[in-house]
């Protein structure tokens, strides 16, 4: 596990955005993931930088805006986005998030995904960091925390970082639902 100390740096920047080239994610579906950065627009992503290259990233969609609006889903739709992740992929996204969307808590909470680390680097404590990293900021908030994964070995990791899971369903293979309840008052 890396230490607090670690040469990794956590940054709120947006990856593909403003440092477009500057911040290659490099055993990653880096495309993949600048679209859907792109299109919902919302995310403030919490970034694990080694220097100036990006090793990890995650979405955090603030609490009220993680369900994809009208438009989102049309630009999801779109041509060039289907074209890009191909038209398996595109419908494999549609039928995660409309399973998804019927199973958003009520309960106000922050939408935390994707989380990605690079392939070579996982196991080695990064994905932890950013997980510390934005639970304290849920907790600053008094804010819950909420996602979905699809393995059953990101179960134990989430519940490392004080996750539970509330709900599984089958949406294309087995899915997890997890809640964070906040730990302190704002
Ligand atoms: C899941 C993920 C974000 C965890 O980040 P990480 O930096 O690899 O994890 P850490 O080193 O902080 O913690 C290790 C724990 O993560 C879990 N884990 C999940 N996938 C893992 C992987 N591919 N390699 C290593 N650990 C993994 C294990 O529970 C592990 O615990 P253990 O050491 O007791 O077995 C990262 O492995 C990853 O990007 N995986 C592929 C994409 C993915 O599944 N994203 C999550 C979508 S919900």
């Amino acid at each position: 596990m890396i230490s607090s100390q670690s040469r990794h740096s956590l940054r709120t920047v947006h990856p593909f955005r403003n440092c477009a080239g500057a911040l290659p994610l490099a055993h990653c579906d880096r495309s993949s993931l600048a679209r859907l950065f792109r299109v919902f627009g919302t995310q403030q992503p919490i970034c694990a930088l080694d220097g100036g290259t990006l090793v990890a990233v995650t979405g955090v969609a603030p609490a009220g805006t993680c369900q994809p609006t009208a438009i989102q889903i049309q630009r999801l739709r779109s041509p060039p986005n289907i074209i890009a992740i191909g038209p398996g992929a595109a419908a494999r996204v549609g039928k995660w998030l409309a399973a998804w969307g019927e199973r958003d808590p009520d309960q106000s909470h922050s939408h935390l995904g994707p989380l990605a680390v690079d392939a070579h680097l996982q196991g080695r404590g990064i994905g932890s960091k950013i997980m510390d990293e934005y639970c304290l900021r849920l907790d600053a908030r008094a804010q819950a925390g909420y996602l979905e994964t699809d393995k059953q070995e990101n179960v134990h990791f989430y519940g490392r970082h004080g996750y539970a899971a509330i709900a599984q369903a089958d949406v294309i293979g087995p899915n997890w639902f997890m809640i964070c309840q906040p730990q302190r008052s704002a």
